[in-house]
């Protein structure tokens, strides 16, 4: 199969009659015939999103209802390898010209305490993050480093391991994947998911943030566009897009763009996450104003109902309050700190000057997942008070 491609005729004309059809108040009807099993087609999506005559706690019902019975959440907690990165991401507190930023990277030895404290915490899914390399010895050795971490990972027990590390080549997924201890069928684990946000699907609004300069390989939209494509290809099974909310003021299209982009992903076999991450505060960055709490249960619970085989992914960059309402609608909820291996048998460090963005619950990651249980909620990825 080809690898994806917006169609931004369709998306923009679906969009403008999504527009139309929430002013001429067709969005009760639409709501109406969801709620009697009526599949609604992504335009449909994109109307109940924008129906000021829609209520939210509606759409939320809805799509908890669609859900079922079960009540399953999974998780896994991030881990930091570094905080440096060469791109230039105007909203993110680790791009490389912001001086403010204290620059830290996690050695081998460093890396596998971190995993070792996570496992004895009970996780078995953990996400891998650095920033993003100019081709070069700092780049191959950024991903070599992922590479150790994800045998280290394997080796330790983990059963889903995610990679967050900016988009890959064919050359640079073959290295790691051939490192697998375990192969990579999809019934060997750990799982490996990769992840790359395309935080926007507007290509105006993706230079004005990610940038523009050529040799800077984060701001090629297309190429980040096509990561997953490339991931497929490589033999992986799980992706996780996702839209950072707060920097297109057109959500609508953002839902349609992503909608699009995880049919596709599935079309093409996948087992497909959806991060639906809140833009916050970083150190040395003006852009901080996410969406409201309203528009993100919307937008949470019409990508629920819309594909119910996807997983919506949440973190504690929300408080807990959020949490709590999103938790019947959404697939993951995955609690930490977006520190350099902050990981304390009991807690984490929150520096923000340290740190990729502002994490609003920096409750320690049992304290959350409690939560979640205490409302009965069932947890994969989670084994409290197991041995390491
Ligand atoms: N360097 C990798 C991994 C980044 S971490 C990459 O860019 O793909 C994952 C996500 O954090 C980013 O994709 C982005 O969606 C999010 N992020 C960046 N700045 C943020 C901010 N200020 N607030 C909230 N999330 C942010
Ligand atoms: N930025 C990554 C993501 O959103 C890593 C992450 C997962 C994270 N859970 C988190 C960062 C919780 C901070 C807090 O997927
Ligand atoms: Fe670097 Fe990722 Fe931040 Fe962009 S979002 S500056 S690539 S860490």
């Amino acid at each position: 199969m080809t690898a994806f491609r917006l169609d931004l005729t369709v998306l923009a004309e679906s969009r403008s009659r999504a527009g139309a059809s929430a002013a001429a108040s067709r969005g009760p009807a639409l709501l109406a015939r969801a709620g009697e099993g009526d599949a609604l087609r992504d335009e449909d999506l994109a109307t109940l999103l924008l129906a000021s005559d829609v209520d939210t706690g509606l759409l939320l019902d809805l799509a908890s209802r669609r859900r079922g019975a079960g009540s399953r959440l999974e998780t896994f907690s991030p881990l930091y390898l570094t905080n440096e990165c060469d791109a230039e991401c105007a909203m993110c507190g680790m791009r490389g010209i912001n001086s403010k930023l204290v620059r830290e990277t996690a050695d081998d030895r460093i890396v596998a305490q971190q995993l070792g404290i996570l496992h004895r915490r009970g996780l078995r899914g953990v996400a891998l993050v650095t920033g993003e390399y100019h081709h070069g010895p700092r780049r191959d050795e950024m991903l070599a480093r992922v590479g150790r971490a994800v045998v280290m990972a394997t080796e330790l027990g983990f059963e889903h391991v995610l990679i967050n590390a900016g988009s890959l080549e064919p050359n640079e997924y073959q290295a790691i994947l051939e490192k697998l201890p375990s192969g990579l069928d999809e019934t060997t684990a750990p799982r490996l998911t990769m992840c790359t946000f395309q935080e926007t699907y507007d290509f105006s609004v993706y230079r004005r943030f990610i940038g523009s300069t050529a040799t800077n390989p984060r701001t090629d939209f297309v190429r980040r566009l096509e990561n997953f494509d490339r991931a497929i290809d490589a033999g992986m099974h799980s992706v996780n897009p996702g839209v950072l909310l707060g920097l297109h003021r057109d959500t609508a299209f953002e839902l349609l763009a992503l909608l699009a982009h995880a049919r596709h992903l599935v079309a093409r076999g996948a087992q497909v996450y959806v991060s639906l991450p809140r833009l916050r505060k970083a150190t040395g960055t003006a852009h901080h104003a996410g969406v409201s709490d309203d528009l993100l249960f919307r937008f949470a619970a019409l990508v629920s109902f819309g594909m119910p085989e996807v997983r919506v992914v949440i973190s504690t960059r929300e408080p807990p309050l959020v949490q709590r309402r999103l938790l019947p609608v959404i697939g993951v909820l995955t609690p930490g700190s977006p520190g350099v291996a902050p990981y304390t048998e009991k807690g984490a460090r929150f520096e923000l000057e340290a740190s990729q963005f502002e994490v609003l619950d920096k409750r320690p990651i049992e304290a959350v997942l409690a939560d979640a249980i205490a409302d009965g909620f069932t947890i994969a990825g989670y084994e409290p008070g197991t041995p390491a």
